[in-house]
Formats: C-alpha cells, structure tokens, sequence
C-alpha cells in the first residue's frame, strides 16, 4: 500500500505541486460550493450547446480545488448529466425542463468542467463532454414493451418526420415550417407499431398557402426574425394507420440561432439525418472558443483513479495535524454527490 501510495504521489507530484501543504478541507460533492459551480458549469453547457437537447445536473462525480490566491480557485468538476426534453433552441430556463425517465430511454452526459472562481464569479476555462443513451438491454429488463431509441436515420423515422411536417403544414394557416434537426427517436413493436419522433422546426418567410404554390422560394427567416420551434409526432403503422403530429413555435427569440451540424447539406431534410446515431452528442455540439484545447490534459486530478484521489487527500491531511493515537480520521469527503433524478 504504502509503494502505492509513493507511486501514486510521484506520478502526481509534478500536477500536485501547485497544492499548498496547508490547503482548506477539501470540498464534498453535496457542498453549496460545489453545487454553484456546478451551476454555473451545466449553465455554460447548455448555454455552447448547438444540437438536441438541454442537459440537467443528476449527479457531482467529483470536484477538486487548487487555489490560486486570494479569492482565485481553480475548480475541477466531473459531472453526470441528464437529458431533458427542452430542445437547446426553447426559451423554457432549464429549472422548468423535464428530465426524461429512465423508461424514455434516458440519454446521459458526462463532463470534465474546469472553472476558474475569480471573487465568487465562475468563468468556465475548458469542458469536455460527451453523451450517451442508455443500453435499450437495461430499458428493456425494467419496461419489456417500452418503445426504445433508434437511429435519428432509420428509415422509418424519416418517413415519420417528413409525414408529419407534410401534415403540420398542409393544415396550418401558419407558417411554413422546415426541419432544422431531427432530435429523437423511438419505435415500439409489441403491442402496436409506433414511432415516436421530436424535430426542431424553423418558420420560412412562406405562410402554408404560399408554399404550395413554389415550396422552393421559401427560405428560413434572417437571424432577425428567426422563428424556431419543436414538434413531436406519434405514427402508428400497425395494427391501422395513424400519425398525429403537435408544433410548437418559440416566436423570435434576439440572439438565438441555429447552426446545421457542419457535415450537413442545406438540402432538404439532411439536418440531423446524416448521423446513424441515437441521439445528438454533447461532445460534437459543444465548444469552447476561450479554451484552446479541451483535451484530456486539461483535467489531470479527475482522472486519477477514485482509490487514489483518496489516497493522496488521506496523506495530505496526515502531513497536516499530528493525530493523537488513537485518533479516527474522518471520513473523506462525500463524493460522488447525491442522485437528484435516477441512478445512470
Ligand atoms: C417556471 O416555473 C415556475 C415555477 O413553477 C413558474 O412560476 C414560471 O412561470 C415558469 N417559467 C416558465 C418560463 O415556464
Ligand atoms: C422568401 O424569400 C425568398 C428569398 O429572399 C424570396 O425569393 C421569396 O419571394 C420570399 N417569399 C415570400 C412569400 O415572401
Ligand atoms: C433584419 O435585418 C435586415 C438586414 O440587415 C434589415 O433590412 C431588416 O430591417 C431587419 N429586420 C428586423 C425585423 O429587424
Ligand atoms: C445511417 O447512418 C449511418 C452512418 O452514417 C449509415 O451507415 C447508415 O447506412 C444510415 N442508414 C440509413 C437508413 O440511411
């Protein structure tokens, strides 16, 4: 153990040398602290994202301090984040956003956040985040029939979405919506055959009426007077066909606009259809331009195996305060912190 130890501090000793011998208590996950700059991290996640959905806080993995001075922190976080059902383009503030069940097939995010806490201000330096959808073997275990996520590219999700904008706008008195993005989408075969599908809309400068004389001419809204917004629609194909379909516009919101993935084409209903994944990845639709490069260097003390980040705090507070014998250290600070939602 103690070889380990000697190992681990080696290893860490040239990141670790800026760690003062006389550090504050480290801080717990479940800490106000913590939870502000946790905050303020997921606030800037949501706020850099460009693609599906707004992510909320499920879980502090980690955090650790390194001061700076006076008032100045460096702050490391790892968090677990969960999907929720505001698209990144609705005005809804995320404390009204749902999260989405596990029995929704829950998609979760994991990010390395580095932030600086500059006289109580949070300034996010570097994140890297990425997101992933439960395995459909574990939905399934809880909820055999629960339909589960597909390929924003199955066929019969296109069909589903282009059926369902054909039929929003051949009702509408409205405007004319295209598709930005395709968001989700789910099918359930037992017992009937349903998709399920979410998309981002925006409103061209056609009403329905004037499109169906020459669809071409009809073109997205300038940044501004953008009009974006979110529809979810229902197809049944088996036992008897059904679609019904449900949009929503947000109105002009000054400021927000809506990039296509890079590797889309401006055609038609490509958005969001190039990809043959589940769902939309944080680590793709999130960037930060301050910080040259989130790579995995960035976040040194977070990848530090769990036995060992304990290891090191447990000789640190050692070095601090001779113990009398006897003397039952205290426990490490709590982290991982509590599950707000469900346990991913
Ligand atoms: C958000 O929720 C609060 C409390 O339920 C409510 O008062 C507020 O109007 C909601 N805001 C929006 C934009 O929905
Ligand atoms: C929409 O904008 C396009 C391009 O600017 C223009 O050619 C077209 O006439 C406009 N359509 C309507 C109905 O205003
Ligand atoms: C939007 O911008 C264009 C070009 O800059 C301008 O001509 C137009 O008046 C603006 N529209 C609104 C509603 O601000
Ligand atoms: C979906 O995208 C993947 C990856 O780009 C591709 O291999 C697959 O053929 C696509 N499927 C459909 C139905 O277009």
């Amino acid at each position: 153990m103690k070889a380990i130890v000697a190992l681990i501090l080696l290893v860490q000793l040239p990141i670790h040398k800026a760690l003062p011998a006389a550090s504050p208590p480290p801080l717990g996950c479940d800490d106000p602290e913590s939870e502000a700059a946790a905050e303020a991290a997921v606030s800037y996640i949501n706020g850099h994202s460009h693609h599906g959905y707004k992510f909320a806080l499920n879980r502090i993995e980690n955090i650790r301090v390194i001061p700076q001075g006076l008032n100045n922190d460096i702050i490391f976080l790892e968090l677990d984040l969960l999907e929720t059902t505001c698209h990144i383009l609705s005005p809804t503030p995320l404390e009204n956003c749902t999260v989405r069940s596990f029995t929704e097939h829950a998609v979760e995010g994991d990010c390395d956040i580095k932030l600086q806490k500059l006289n109580g201000q949070f300034s996010v330096l570097a994140s890297k985040c990425h997101s992933h959808a439960d395995s459909s073997e574990d939905v399934t275990k809880f909820c055999p029939d629960c339909p589960l996520l597909v390929s924003l590219n199955n066929t019969e999700v296109l069909k589903a979405v282009t059926a369902a904008l054909n039929k929003h706008n051949s009702k509408t008195a409205d405007a004319y919506l295209k598709l930005l993005e395709i968001g989700r989408a789910k099918i359930q075969y037992h017992p009937a055959h349903i998709v399920f599908v979410e998309f981002a809309v925006a409103a061209t400068n056609c009403s329905a009426e004037e499109a169906k004389a020459n669809v071409e001419a009809c073109q997205l809204l300038p940044d501004n007077q953008s009009n974006f917004g979110f529809c979810t629609a229902t197809m049944v194909i088996l036992p008897s066909d059904n679609l019904e379909v449900n949009c929503q516009l947000y109105g002009h919101q000054p400021g927000v606009t809506y990039s296509p993935p890079a590797q889309a084409t401006s055609a038609g209903l490509s958005p969001g259809l190039v990809t043959g994944f589940t769902n939309h990845n944080l680590r793709v639709s999130h960037n930060n331009p301050s910080a040259s490069e989130s790579s995995s260097s960035e976040f040194p003390l977070l990848l530090a195996k769990p036995v060992a980040k304990r290891a090191v705090a447990e000789v640190a507070q050692h070095d601090k305060v001779p113990r009398p014998v006897g003397f039952v250290p205290p426990p490490p600070p709590p982290c991982p912190g509590k599950i707000r939602y469900f346990k991913t």
